[in-house]
């Protein structure tokens, strides 16, 4: 049976009745860009997130672009951001004129290393950080990286593009930060129909600033107190994420439910897979395995034999891209991003995805893993 990596297609009984109801409403009353339903959905995420407020804007990457010059990032600034993200986290940086320094990630949890990032403040003494929140969980360290930057008076925006439904020690992941961003890809955790995203923050003037950057630094209609762009929410976007939430418990549900039938299934066959720290609830985002790099072709071969889908999110870090170069201002380690771009491979995992794919993907796995376990182990085994 053929398994796709992800289908958007799965849409639960009733919801696209539900959906084009709101297209004619939206249509008839040309809430196009704006308006009620964008104001409406902002107050739902915000009591979703457990945040003091959500400014909606056009896409995950702007938001970064507008958090980041909200917390007073510019030309020349340096700003240090995790070796292993998706690109989008070093553009956000470049784009607002400043210089990312890649900080090396813990292969304990996969996101941001502590101990590297208290060193690289000292060492590169940055304007502003950002951690993300990578796969669906965040760092075991969170606490300490929230406390240190309140203490140095550093800005830490918390890109949790991939975060949404995620929960740390009982709470909105998004509720402990000064400034947190999201995208609404339609892929996401909590898609939308089109491109979207949102910052979220717990300071009212902070967050007042994203809303004017966002919106041509406006101040009245024609007068403008800053110089920002158009990054305004879409109401048909408004519409549908507001819509989705309501479906939202169920389909977090099952991607933890699948997220953790991997987990256990890959343990049996005695092959790797990034899991979150204690503390934290995931929401299921990706499967994330790791194989050693020397086996991942073979891996690729059985799966693409069988019809399964898979990612390698991602594939290399963002400091041996190549664009970085031009722009980075330095960089503290990267082994162990690049030891996860070659090692990561991620099976099918979607809210709609039933049992017996689930089972098909398993059967390919269980044959991948047998032709792997008969070669010697490599250099890149995962203990
Ligand atoms: C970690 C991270 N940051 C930023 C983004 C950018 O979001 P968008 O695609 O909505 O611009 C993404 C999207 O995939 C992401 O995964």
């Amino acid at each position: 049976m053929a398994v796709p990596f992800i289908d958007l297609q799965r849409f639960e009984p009733g919801f696209v009745e539900r959906w084009l109801n709101l297209c004619r409403e939206i249509t008839a009353g040309t809430q196009f860009v704006g308006g009620p339903r964008v104001a409406a959905f902002e107050e739902r995420l915000t009591a979703e997130l457990e945040v003091g407020g959500a400014v909606g804007c056009a896409n995950g990457t702007d938001a970064l672009q507008l958090a980041l010059r909200a917390a007073g990032v510019g030309e020349g600034d340096r700003v240090l951001i995790p070796d292993a993200t998706f690109w989008a986290t070093f553009e956000a940086v470049v784009n607002c004129g400043a210089r990312p320094v890649t900080v090396d990630v813990d292969p304990g949890d996969w996101q941001m290393d502590f101990e590297l990032f208290r060193q690289a403040v000292e060492r590169f003494r940055p304007r502003a950080a950002i951690l993300v929140h990578l796969y669906g969980w965040g760092s075991a360290r969170l606490d300490d990286f929230r406390t240190f930057c309140r203490r140095r008076h550093l800005p830490l925006i918390e890109d949790g593009a991939q975060a949404f439904g995620c929960r740390w020690r009982g709470e909105s992941i998004y509720r402990g930060a000064e400034l947190a961003t999201i995208s609404f890809y339609p892929a996401k955790v909590l898609g939308s129909c089109g491109d979207a995203g949102a910052v979220v923050g717990r300071d009212a003037a902070v967050l007042e600033r994203v809303r004017r950057l966002g919106n041509h630094g406006r101040t009245l209609h024609y007068e403008h107190g800053l110089v920002g762009w158009n990054s305004r929410m879409a109401g048909l976007d408004a519409a549908y994420l507001s819509l989705s939430l309501d479906y939202l418990g169920p389909r977090l549900a099952a991607r933890r439910r699948f997220a953790a039938r991997y987990r256990q299934r890959l343990a049996e066959l005695g092959v790797a897979t990034a899991a979150p720290p204690p503390g934290y609830e995931e929401n299921g985002y990706v499967n994330v395995t790791l194989i050693p790099p020397e086996e991942r072709p073979a891996w690729r071969r059985v799966l693409d034999g069988h019809g399964v889908g898979y990612g390698t999110i991602y594939p290399g870090s963002m400091s041996e891209q190549p664009a970085a170069e031009g722009f980075l201002a330095g960089r503290l380690g990267g082994d162990q991003a690049r030891r996860l771009a070659r090692s990561v491979l991620n099976l099918p995992l979607f809210a709609g995805m039933r049992d017996d794919e689930f089972e098909a993907v398993m059967a390919a796995v269980e044959e991948a893993a047998g032709r792997g376990r008969r070669r010697p182990p490599g250099d890149g085994a995962f203990s």
